[in-house]
């Protein structure tokens, strides 16, 4: 049997999958892989772990004749085309709940950055321009008492909100279905997406991205914000329409906007680069040592599983 993993991820994973006499080949550069070189590459593989920035659409999954089985390194999974796999016989599978922490983590840490106004604090000492206290250098807003609204309160968003409340804030989230727990632990209401977009001051975005949720933050609903309100990206850029929000933030219409992710990533709208309300991440929402190991784990235990004719453990299809 043969993985090919599409970037280096940590040795844990071709060491699990080495000691069941898998053969492991890594992609040997440090960037993405490109289509050619990931059609050159699966060709004749029994598995993939690949990355979120790696596309299977249906012209690659029609090439992977010997697949059983992709193992996303990641708990998105919108680079896949899901169903196109599900009629190839193609197992697909993602990292839930190993790199939960690790994100809502990171939306907290961007609601902060965004609140205190970290970046233009740390630039304005590295430019030496710090020439001493004053009362109104660089003011922000505080957490206490101000509605946090968690879009999508599936695993993610039930973290980020727990993290939330112990900052004295009242949780509000926009759901499919209710989430007791939220409900029981926090007092959390579940609103309709206009009603969270309209009273939150802080918007913490954690949906999964589909035709559904492709641009559901469009121009119009993003007027809806408040006036002060503070917008936290750590999901999929594509959720929002980039340039609409780039427009209010230009406008001065929200306080600021915290970023982990982007609609043409790794490109960023330029018009980002100008604007001083805003906290930009390079996509770390799972990148930390622990989540990052785990995710090798889980991730070879699913390849693991179906090439030995067991049930993946964190099957998406
Ligand atoms: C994921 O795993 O989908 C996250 O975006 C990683 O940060």
């Amino acid at each position: 049997m043969k993985v090919f993993i599409t970037q280096e991820i940590p040795e844990i994973a071709s060491k699990l999958l080495k000691a069941k006499n898998i053969e492991v080949s890594v992609y040997p550069k440090n960037k993405p892989i490109s289509k050619n070189e990931l059609l050159k590459s699966i060709k004749n593989v029994d598995a993939v772990i690949s990355l979120l920035t790696d596309k299977f659409d249906a012209i690659i999954l029609d090439k992977m004749s010997n697949c059983k089985v992709i193992a996303n390194y990641a708990v998105g999974f919108n680079n896949i085309d899901i169903k196109h796999a599900k009629q190839k016989g193609i197992t697909v599978t993602n990292t839930p709940d190993v790199l939960t922490d690790a994100t809502a983590d990171l939306a907290i840490a961007l609601t902060l950055a965004c609140a205190r106004r970290f970046v233009e604090g740390v630039e304005l000492v590295h430019l030496k321009k710090f020439n001493g206290w004053l009362p109104k250098l660089l003011l922000g807003v505080e957490l206490k008492n101000k509605v946090f609204g968690i879009l999508g309160a599936g695993r993610i968003g039930t973290a980020t909100a727990i993290r939330a409340k112990s900052f004295g804030t009242k949780i509000i989230y926009f759901s499919n279905s209710r989430n007791l727990f939220l409900e029981n632990k926090i007092a959390a209401k579940k609103v309709s997406l206009e009603f969270l977009l309209k009273h939150s001051d802080i918007i913490s975005v954690h949906l999964p991205l589909n035709p559904k949720t492709f641009h559901l933050l469009d121009k119009k609903k993003l007027l809806l914000l408040k006036e002060k309100a503070i917008f936290i990206n750590t999901a999929r850029g594509d959720i929002v329409d980039e340039k609409a929000l780039i427009n209010i933030l230009k406008r001065g219409k929200i306080f600021a906007a915290g970023l982990d992710v982007y609609e043409n990533e790794p490109v960023l709208n330029p018009d980002l680069y100008k604007l001083k309300n805003v906290v930009l991440l390079p996509h770390l929402g799972s990148a930390t040592i622990d989540a990052r190991n785990n995710m090798a784990i889980l991730a070879a235990k699913n390849v693991i599983a179906v090439l030995s004719g067991k049930k993946p453990i964190t099957p998406v299809n």
